[in-house]
Formats: C-alpha cells, structure tokens, sequence
C-alpha cells in the first residue's frame, strides 16, 4: 500500500488557503515538555497553524551538542516531544511535525554555511560563553557546540520562512542567521535572486511562569509541572510550593503579587477566582493550602483535554506522524538546496542540458 497517496495525517491540498507566510520553529529533546514550555511556546504555536504554512520540529542534533558522550536518551525524548506537540493541538493535517536528523539537507546546508560564516560569528554569541560557563560537568569545548547556533541557522534558512516564532532566549540566534543569509546572498545569487531570505523573529508573548521553588519554571533547576504530570502529583507539587515569605502564619496577611502561586493565579485562574485570591490573601481570610487547591483546580482544568489528547495516539502512530512529517520536510528542504547548489555553482549543468537537446 502506498502509504503517502492516503496517508491519513496528510492534509487535502483543498483545505488549505494556497499561499500563508511559512513559519518554522522546533525544540530540543532534552525531557518531557512542562508547563512553562506550553505556555511560551506549544500554544502559541497552535494558535500559529491555522494561519501560517508551519514546520516544527524536533533537533535531535542539537540534543547531541551537549549530550554526545550519552545519546541514549535522545531517541526516546523525541518520541515522548512528538507526544507533547500533539497533545498540545499541533495538527499534523495543519502543519509538518517532523525530526531534524530525518532530513539530511539540514547537514549539506550547515556544512555549506560553516564555508562563509566568520568564527567571530560564532564565538560572539552569547549563548556559547553563558552555556559553557553554565554546564560546567560537560566538556563544551567541541566544533559541535561553537557549530550550534549555524547548525540552528541552517534548520531555518533551509525552509526559506518569513517569521521564526521563539521566546527571548532565542533571539540572538535568529539575529545570527539574518547575518548569514544576509552573507550568503552577498555572495551567491541565483538568476540575480536571493535565495536565502531573512527572516525575521516572532516574539512569542509569554507569561512569567514560576516553579515549585519560585524561580523561573526550568528543567534544569527541577522545578516543573510536566505536561504528563497527573491529577495528584500537580495537586502535591502545588503543596510544597513556595508562598509570600511573609505569610508566615495562617492569621499573617499576604500579598499574591509577592507570590508564586498568585503569578500561577494570574495566568491560570478565572478573574473571580483571581478576585477571590487578592481578598483572601491580604485580609488572611484564606489559607494558602487552600488558595493553592483552586490554582491545583485551574492547573488540572487546563491539562486535561492535553492529556486527553496525547492518550488518543499510539506509539506507532507518532512514530508514523514523525516519518511522514520527515517526508514532506525533506521535499521542501530539498526544495532550497537544489537552489543552493546552483547558487554556490555546483551543479554542473551544461552537460545535462546538451544530453537532453540532442
Ligand atoms: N535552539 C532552540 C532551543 O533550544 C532549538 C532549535 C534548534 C530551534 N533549531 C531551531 C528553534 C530552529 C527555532 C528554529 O530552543
Ligand atoms: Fe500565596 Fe495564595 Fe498564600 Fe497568598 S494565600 S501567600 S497568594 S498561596
């Protein structure tokens, strides 16, 4: 059976408007998605695919810049991200879900790129020093890890978008990747056409999303909620967060906007809740067990159709959605490329075009 004529997961050229301005974004398989990732990222994207022509995907690669000396997880967190960008509501009928390390062009595009990009380029980015200051325990001192922001330039110039939709930690890599597109069509035109335009950030509005511990929701500090957490591990993780520091006793009033769980509130709850928590916390009318019961209750209200949805699709099927999605990517990257390589003058044409006129 030919599974790409009906595969299921394709959508029906019909039910698309012909011509959307093309995002693209995508996401390290470091873990299972949480909350913070849904909220600055995942929903926003969903809102995204009904009006743009959008590719996300997951960058096993880049996984293996700071994980190289143990891969095994690699493959299992991208399934387990797949699961999540599902369960989210990216449609694989509305936009192309698919794995980095499935479309090879990504990796003919970054070599050619590492030809014209400065090291100065690369060393400047702030994210190098920052991460290799950070992430003492690993050796960053790879080709590998300086490549990122390049091997990241590349997995974006190659689908030729007009937006990039990232949070503000991602900014200055977008920033790198104007510069070398803007390099490369300097050097390498086609016809006397640019192709590699330069697209420009999509700043995704993202609220501030605290941890258990009050700080910034982060896998690296340990603090999540997990898009999989169920029922009673958000309603425990919820118990042990942090609180207004000078609510020490019941009777002590607090102020919710000195506190993580009001900043949960305010994201989360219902403007009668929300109206509720001011009250109760600064009269001391409530207690803080159950003020975080209602932000457990608006926690659980959101992550239940997610989790809903993620229980709805197999193993295979995601696997199947990723090859599929991997597919159609690599036909549009290759797309790019062919221009690429005749753009850079290695395509060798006039003997072909001779063989065909005779
Ligand atoms: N660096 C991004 C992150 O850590 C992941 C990523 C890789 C990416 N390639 C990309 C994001 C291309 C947007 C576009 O989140
Ligand atoms: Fe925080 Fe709610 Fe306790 Fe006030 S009542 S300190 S907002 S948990």
């Amino acid at each position: 059976m030919s599974e790409s004529a009906n595969s299921p997961f394709r959508p029906h050229e019909s039910d698309l408007p012909s011509v959307r301005p093309r995002v693209l974004s995508g996401m390290r398989p470091t873990g299972k998605l949480h909350l913070g990732n849904y909220m600055g990222a995942l929903a926003n994207w969903v809102k995204l695919q009904d009006q743009y022509e959008c590719y996300f995907f997951i960058a096993d690669w880049h996984a293996l810049t700071s994980d190289y000396a143990d891969p095994s997880q690699i493959a299992n967190c991208t399934r387990e991200v797949m699961f999540d960008y599902l369960a989210a509501g990216l449609d694989p009928a509305k936009c192309v879900l698919f794995q980095q390390s499935k479309v090879l062009q990504h990796a003919e595009l970054n070599l050619l790129l590492g030809m014209i990009t400065p090291l100065s380029w690369l060393e400047r980015v702030p994210t190098y020093k920052e991460q290799q200051e950070n992430l003492t325990h690993k050796d960053l001192s790879n080709y590998g890890f300086l490549g990122y922001p390049l091997l990241m330039a590349s997995d974006i110039l190659i689908y030729q978008p007009q937006f990039v939709p990232v949070g503000n930690d991602q900014t200055a890599h977008v920033e790198l990747t104007r510069e070398v597109a803007r390099r490369f069509n300097q050097f390498y035109k086609l016809d006397g056409h640019e192709v590699l335009p330069e697209p420009r950030v999509l700043l995704t509005p993202s609220p501030k999303l605290p941890g258990t511990d009050g700080r910034k929701m982060s896998k690296s500090y340990g603090n999540t909620i997990q898009m999989t957490d169920p029922e009673p591990v958000i309603r425990q993780k919820l118990k042990t967060m942090v609180t207004d520091p000078a609510r020490v006793r019941r009777t002590d009033p607090g102020d919710p906007d000195k506190c993580p769980v009001g900043d949960l509130h305010k994201v989360f709850s219902t403007p009668e809740t929300l109206a509720k928590v001011y009250d109760g916390c600064r009269s001391a009318g409530i207690g803080c067990i159950e003020c975080k019961g209602w932000a457990a209750d608006a926690l659980i209200q959101l992550m239940r159709p997610i989790q809903e949805r993620r229980a709805r699709y197999s193993e295979t099927e995601v696997d199947e959605i990723l090859k599929d999605g991997s597919d159609r990517a690599r036909v549009r990257a290759e797309q790019t490329m062919v221009e690429v390589r005749a753009a850079m003058q290695l395509t060798i044409q006039t003997a072909a075009k001779e063989t065909i006129a005779k």
